[in-house]
């Protein structure tokens, strides 16, 4: 079968490299891709946003299946064109996709279903908010409705930084529309872990657990990123928190998604608050997570294409999925700058000495070619990906990796999973 791929990130190589191994599948294409993605995928220089080009790849490539990596698209309607199509796809509509592209829609299907999350309010008026927050005071958190790069929710310690917050959003309306609306949140206090989901809008299956590591430098100081590093399985996940989240959280959604007439198909991820094995969502995101997806995939026995041919054609209930015992760690390489302005076209050197390593893949997210020199061309560059008996040793073998890899202004945190090796 062949297999179209959309987007160009880390996430979407891990995607490429598992299809890679799928005994079923004869050709990947990948649009945009990366040069990572290049070496085991054909990729084609179209845009996520140009929905018609690539469905003219599918009809004159004759692909099987398409699978969306980045929300962007999905919240825009991708799914709803190519099924309109006839063509096999795997992603929610751009209906099941408001989870992540519309967090009023996401709160208010929690709330009104009674599945845990922060209390809340929504405003469209600045006044109202900002009184709002007098009332409630800090710490607060504000959002804003729509996507905004990860960057549209403040946690604020302080009145006067909640006040800056709103003006942002609603004032110097930073995100454009997305910041039509602004919820004002409840801040909770915990452990945050990920947790990601198959399901045909029926069955769920959940994956391994997770943890991202968001701010750029260590201990989690700075910014907020992307993500800087993630590893699975995340300890605080146990085994009885995983089967409350599935049936106080993960059922009741897809269940109160069917009951607003949406079919789920894809990915269920969600962002978790614990405290004292209590769990709450702070966020649904519709897609798989980057760089959550790198080591997580890393763990995947069952054949990534039967999963996905499955979710696509609603019989997700019919294959067993599996998973690989040993846990992974994924260290992102970052651009100077990033996650401000950053440095493009760096050469990169050492990549092939940190792939020979055992249990090593070294996942290209920023990275294209200048002539035959694989250069830097984005924000997170690589995400070195290492397996190992125990967090560890997948720690150790992913740093030695990275000590092989070389490109100027090169940034990584050195703490990725010290967070579980510290657990008691
Ligand atoms: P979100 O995009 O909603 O996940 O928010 C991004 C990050 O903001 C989360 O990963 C949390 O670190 C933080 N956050 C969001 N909502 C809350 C909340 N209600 N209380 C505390 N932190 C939050
Ligand atoms: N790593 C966070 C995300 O994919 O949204």
């Amino acid at each position: 079968m062949k297999v179209l791929v959309i987007g160009g990130g880390g996430r979407e190589h891990a995607i490429c490299w598992k299809l890679s191994q799928s005994r079923s599948v004869d050709k990947i294409y990948c649009c945009p891709g990366n040069a990572g993605i290049a070496q085991i995928a054909e990729c084609i220089k179209v845009d996520q946003h140009d929905f018609q080009s690539l469905l003219d790849v599918v009809k004159y490539e004759w692909v099987d299946l398409t699978i969306i990596g980045p929300e962007d698209p999905l919240s825009r309607g991708i799914v709803d064109l190519f099924e309109k199509e006839g063509r096999r796809v795997l992603g929610p509509t751009k209906a099941g996709a408001q989870l992540e592209s519309s967090k009023v829609f996401c709160k208010d299907l929690l709330r009104s279903h009674g599945i845990p999350t922060a209390e809340y309010q929504v405003f469209t008026s600045y006044l109202h908010a900002e009184e709002y927050i007098k009332f409630k005071g800090a710490p607060i958190v504000i959002k804003a409705d729509g996507l905004a790069a990860g960057k549209g929710v403040f946690v604020a310690s302080t009145i006067e930084e909640a006040f800056d917050a709103l003006r942002i959003i609603m004032k110097d309306r930073a995100f454009g529309a997305a910041g039509d609306k602004v919820i004002v949140e409840e801040c909770l206090q915990g452990e945050e872990a990920s947790f990601m989901a198959f399901t045909d809008g029926k069955t769920i299956v959940p994956m391994v657990s997770s943890q991202d590591h968001k701010r750029i430098f260590d201990n989690d100081k700075g910014l907020n990123t992307g993500g800087m590093g993630a590893y699975s399985p995340a300890p605080i996940l146990t085994p009885e928190l995983e089967k409350t989240v599935m049936e106080k959280i993960l059922e009741p959604t897809v269940r109160a998604l069917r009951s607003e007439g949406i079919t789920y198909k894809g990915v269920l991820y969600a962002g978790l608050m614990i405290r004292n094995g209590i769990p709450s969502v702070l966020e649904y995101n519709c897609r798989l997570g980057d760089p959550e997806t790198q080591p997580v995939l890393s763990r995947l026995k069952t054949d990534f294409m039967e999963i996905a041919m499955a979710i696509a054609e609603g019989r997700l209930a019919d294959i067993r999925i599996e998973w690989l015992p040993d846990p992974a760690v994924c260290v992102v390489i970052s651009s100077k700058g990033y996650p401000g302005q950053y440095r493009k076209g760096d050469v990169i050197t050492g990549l092939d000495k940190a792939q020979e390593l055992e249990g090593v893949q070294v996942f290209h997210a920023g990275t294209s070619f200048r002539d035959d020199t694989v250069v830097t061309s984005g924000g997170r560059v690589l995400g070195v990906t290492a397996t190992g008996k125990d967090i560890g040793a997948a720690k150790a073998r992913a740093y030695e990796a990275v000590q092989k890899i070389h490109f100027d202004g090169m940034h990584y945190r050195k703490d990725i999973a010290d967070r579980a090796l510290k657990r008691p």
